[in-house]
């Protein structure tokens, strides 16, 4: 397991950045959720789960079915055990997206959100993912933060941790190279408006900004054909 990821988003789930986080990925989350038809029965992996605000929307299209949120901080899945409590369908579980504690076929769906990059072997994850989806299933992943996006770059310094800055092509090759299928990318709009007011956050300035949300987020999709 990887400690220097572990204690930085430890630190970020203490000072309430899972929280915060769902303000900032939800809109497109959604957008993107929707995408994945997830039907009542299904069994879906959220895979850097963060705070488990996806894995409990998630949790509400596969009402019959399970979703269960992983990642690599012990302090994030405190917090995502804490605000799931009134779900029955769920569960979370520390662990590597690159070591994935469970059995070949499990899940029918699996989703990420804004945690690819992070990984230390994006392929390797990937393989996991791959592995752990039935014949038929799909993987779906948005990421902001990538080469087409270059307002973003301006993070992989303020980050505490190393990333990947990867072109939607690598994306795919990455996909492909890990046995997924069909895969398809699209650019997911945030719809809300930019404030006139914007000067700080996670941008330089409001123009960095704007050219951030004109750019869009990255969702790549594989399916799995087994
Ligand atoms: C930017 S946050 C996004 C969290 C959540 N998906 C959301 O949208 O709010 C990235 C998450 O990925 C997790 N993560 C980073 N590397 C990981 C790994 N190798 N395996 C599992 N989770 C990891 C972090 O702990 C963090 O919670």
């Amino acid at each position: 397991m990887d400690e220097q990821l572990r204690t930085e988003f430890n630190e970020w789930a203490r000072a309430g950045k899972g929280e915060s986080m769902e303000r900032g990925h939800r809109p497109v989350g959604e957008q993107a959720i929707a995408r994945m038809n997830v039907g009542s029965n299904a069994r879906v992996l959220d895979v850097g789960c963060g705070s488990g605000w996806a894995t409990r929307l998630l949790a509400g299209f596969a009402i019959n079915g399970h979703v269960t949120g992983i990642d690599i901080s012990d302090e994030m899945i405190r917090v995502a055990r804490e605000a799931s409590q009134s779900y029955a369908n769920v569960d979370f579980e520390i662990a590597s997206a690159e070591q994935l504690p469970f059995n070949d076929n499990e899940f029918t769906h699996a989703f990420s959100m804004e945690s690819l990059y992070y990984y230390r072997n994006i392929s390797k994850a990937l393989s996991e993912i791959h592995r752990v989806l039935e014949n038929g299933g799909l993987f779906c992943a948005v990421v902001d933060l990538y080469w087409e996006n270059e307002a973003t770059h301006q993070w992989i310094d303020d980050l505490n941790v190393p990333v990947e800055l990867l072109s939607s092509e690598d994306y795919r090759s990455l996909f492909i190279d890990a046995g997924f299928t069909n895969i398809r990318d699209e650019r997911l709009l945030d719809p809300r408006p930019v404030p006139d007011d914007y000067t700080s956050g996670s941008f330089k300035s409001r123009e960095d900004f704007v050219k951030y949300r004109e750019a869009g987020s990255l969702m790549i999709g594989g399916e799995v054909k087994k």
